[in-house]
């Protein structure tokens, strides 16, 4: 009998399928998320994110040099400060961590890549929480909101093209947006944590910006058994002005990416987070697993999921990768 369909013509050799391949990452679609901090000299590594480290002034210079020479979309700058307070008030300080990391970056980069600052103040908080606390120990919503809107406006001020509200506060897309438009930043991109969820995943994360929290962020990020609610995220930020819409972690998530990308029209990114970086390095270490085809396959299932940009912490390994193929 003879075999009427042969998908397997298809597969027959490295250019048939070249030809035929739906999806491809490229570095162009990649932001790179970095950590900067205050008082240490040089860069400090960080034991649970094998091969990511902490950053001095020069050195989050150099890296943001060095992406926009791979050819990456951007930089995701995080603050490391060297004190926190109840307030967060590092984030506010003229001189504060990521502030004077935003200034340096663009100063080295200018234009040749993006500079995306994180819009959150869990890295600067004592209790480690996204936001202010109110009198009974909740996170204050409002209040937060204002903080952000400071936080965002000092971003822009240095030069940062991309503002990333991260926190979930209600309303934290429009009152970052109000006070950019009110300042003269009209053109400042906000790309919006849209869609975020209450993780174990950001376990590494914590260790990266030397974070105090105890309990969990489940008040205001997601719950895993939602999608719904995912979508209701999505609309209300796109209605507050976001420009871009983030499905965060990624791997866990790759239906709630589906249904983002199916839903609006906007770029939609995700964000390949630490703990699933730290996974894959960790079976990688044991030799357990390729670790480059094993990065290019999730990159490639991410973009497949609907990301059109993709945060990760392989973005400089996969445009090294991808320039030593050609
Ligand atoms: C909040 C923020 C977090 C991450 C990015 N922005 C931590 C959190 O929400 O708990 C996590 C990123 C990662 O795990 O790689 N500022």
């Amino acid at each position: 009998m003879s075999v009427p369909y042969r998908p397997r013509r298809l597969r027959t050799t490295p250019a048939m399928r070249a030809m035929v391949a739906e999806t491809s990452v490229e570095p162009r679609q990649l932001v790179y998320p970095a950590f900067v901090a205050e008082g240490i000299t040089g860069s400090r590594p960080i034991s649970s994110l094998p091969g990511q480290s902490q950053h001095d002034l020069d050195n989050i210079r150099r890296v943001a040099e060095e992406c926009a020479g791979l050819g990456l979309a951007g930089i995701m700058l995080f603050g490391v400060p060297q004190s926190k307070d109840a307030t967060g008030s590092g984030a506010l300080a003229e001189d504060g961590i990521l502030n004077v990391a935003t200034a340096a970056v663009k100063d080295a980069v200018g234009d040749d890549l993006l500079v995306m600052t994180d819009v959150c103040l869990d890295e600067f908080t004592d209790h480690g929480h996204c936001g202010v606390l109110a009198g009974d120990g909740r996170v204050d919503n409002d209040a937060t909101n204002e903080l952000y809107a400071r936080m965002a406006v000092m971003h822009a001020d240095r030069g940062a093209h991309v503002v990333a509200p991260s926190g979930m506060m209600d309303g934290q897309v429009g009152a970052i947006r109000d006070a950019l438009d009110a300042s003269g930043h009209q053109d400042t991109v906000i790309m919006a944590y849209a869609a975020k969820y209450a993780s174990a995943f950001y376990g590494p994360f914590r260790e990266a910006v030397d974070s105090s929290l105890t309990g969990d962020r489940k008040t205001y990020q997601q719950d895993p058994a939602n999608a719904r609610e995912a979508l209701v995220e999505v609309e209300l930020d796109l209605a507050e002005g976001a420009d871009i819409v983030m499905v965060k972690p990624a791997l866990s998530y790759l239906d709630i990416l589906r249904q983002v990308r199916d839903a609006v029209n906007v770029p939609v990114a995700a964000y390949n987070v630490s703990g699933e970086y730290a996974m894959v390095e960790a079976a990688a270490e044991r030799g357990w697993i390729d670790r480059e085809r094993m990065v290019r396959e999730l990159l490639t299932s991410i973009r497949r999921g609907g990301a059109d940009i993709i945060l990760t912490y392989w973005a400089m390994d996969f445009a090294r990768w991808e320039r030593s193929a050609r």
